[in-house]
């Protein structure tokens, strides 16, 4: 095997790459943890956890779950988070878990919904929230400056209208100008592409016909532990669904056992390939991903992130609770094609699976095996031109899992 040789050499690398800039910091703050994984370099099959990314441009400041994280309210953590219901040692041909977490656990985020029941009912929950507020606003210092400006004229009148006891909500943070414009109105906008197409959401929100692989999709997945309307001073649900289910990712361990023994779980998943430019391409529309059909997108050397749009966006598919097999995917040849030629780490499509249902575990094992592939599955590609963007895909920190829930989006 030659691979655990050039393994080997990655992780020296990472490691060497890490060090640079560890020092002052590690110096500055013994508490900082410095070095999840890098301690281990000799064991080819040791995952590398990472908080800090090769030259420092990428820090990881989300918390990943384990069960003895702290949970709200409770003396004992989080506890068992993953079950799994189908597993290889049980036969099954991959490993495929489901999880199960309360929504505020970890790190993770509030809606309005949290706390104010009307605007629960009123559907301000989670999805609805402004990707602008959550991550860089690339379009100019100018406009940054209007944006504030405009939060803070808002917030002002937000607090006045709430004090007011009105229904008032501003719609939307990212509508300038308009902030109260939709006074009495509390209809949540949920958007898929931000001002003037700088950010395209290319997740599928959950709902309950989310597909799975199952004929009626992942039913309900929202559970009320405690809601305001039960004497609570807050609504607290809990999350569970199948970590293959709507847009995912999938980690070394779903096909491999020795890898998921190993632990090559989601954590383990290099944010760098996760993140960066990528091509949005649209494949013939008349066949599955075959070395041939691969060969003929004639895809440079030196892209390391494609997403494919197929037939799987024109037919709807995710939009279907039923699974369907009949999906276009990656044949093994194609797979092996892409791996022999192409530079590409990160494959994303349009349906619950890279692999064509005929090729469902060759197909994975091809791409899973060198564990530098990352699998981005269930992707919402519809209306967007194909051409360059930068991806940001970024995974749940999910301890021991083969699979998670990913938010990916597009940034023109
Ligand atoms: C294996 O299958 C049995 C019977 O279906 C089930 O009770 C058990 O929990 C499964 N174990 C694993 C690890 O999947
Ligand atoms: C995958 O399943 C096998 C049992 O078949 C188990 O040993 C392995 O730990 C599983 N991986 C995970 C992540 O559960
Ligand atoms: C409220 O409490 C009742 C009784 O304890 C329970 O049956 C019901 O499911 C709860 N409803 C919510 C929304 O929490
Ligand atoms: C919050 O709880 C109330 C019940 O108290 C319910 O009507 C409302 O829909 C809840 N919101 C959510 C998101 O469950
Ligand atoms: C792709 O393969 C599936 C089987 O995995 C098949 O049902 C489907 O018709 C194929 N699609 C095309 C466009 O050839
Ligand atoms: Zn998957
Ligand atoms: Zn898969």
């Amino acid at each position: 095997m030659a691979r655990p040789i050039k393994f080997t050499l990655s992780v020296l690398l990472a490691c060497a790459a890490v060090h640079t800039i560890l020092p002052p910091i590690t110096a500055s703050n013994s508490a900082y943890p410095s070095s999840y994984g890098l301690e281990t370099t000799t064991d080819d099959l040791i995952p590398v956890r990472r908080e800090v990314y090769g030259d420092g441009r990428i820090f990881d400041i989300s918390h990943r779950y384990h069960p003895d994280m702290p949970n709200w309210g409770s003396s004992d953590g989080i506890g068992q988070f993953l079950w799994l219901p189908y597993s290889m040692k049980n036969n099954s041909e991959a490993n495929n878990s489901q999880m199960k977490l309360p929504t505020h656990t970890g790190t993770h985020v509030d809606a309005p919904g949290h706390v104010f029941d009307h605007y629960f009912d009123a559907g301000f929950d989670v999805d609805t929230l402004d990707l602008e507020v959550l991550n860089v606003d690339f379009s100019g210092k100018q406009k940054k400056m209007k944006a504030l400006i405009v939060l803070l004229v808002c917030t002002e009148l937000l607090s006045s209208a709430l004090s007011s006891a009105d229904d008032a909500y501003p719609t939307g943070y990212g509508d300038e100008g308009a902030c109260l414009n939709n006074i009495g109105n509390l209809r949540p906008e949920r958007r898929e592409v931000y001002e003037g197409g700088e950010i395209i959401d290319i997740t599928h929100p959950f709902t309950p016909e989310t597909p799975v692989g199952t004929p009626d999709g992942i039913g309900e997945y929202l559970t009320l532990l405690l809601s305001m309307k039960n004497g609570s001073d807050y609504n607290f649900s809990e999350l569970k669904i199948p970590v293959h289910s709507g847009t995912h990712v999938d980690a070394p361990g779903h096909m491999y056992d020795h890898y998921y023994d190993a632990g090559f779980d989601i954590d383990s998943l290099d944010l760098r390939v996760l993140n960066g430019p990528a091509l949005l391409i649209d494949v013939p529309r008349d066949k599955n991903l075959t070395a041939e059909v691969m060969k003929s997108l004639n895809i440079p050397r030196g892209v390391k992130r494609v997403l494919f749009r197929t037939l799987n966006t024109d037919r709807r598919l995710m939009l279907k609770k039923e699974f369907d097999t009949s999906y276009v995917g990656f044949m093994k040849d194609g797979a092996q094609w892409l791996v022999d030629n192409t530079d590409i780490k990160l494959v994303g499509i349009d349906y619950l699976s890279v692999a064509a249902f005929v090729d469902l575990i060759p197909s994975h094992l091809v791409f899973l095996e060198s564990r530098e592939i990352i699998l981005v599955e269930g992707l919402k590609l519809d209306g967007v031109q194909p051409g360059i963007y930068t991806v940001h895909c970024l995974p749940l920190r999910l301890l021991g899992a083969e699979g998670s829930p990913i938010r990916c989006i597009l940034i023109k």
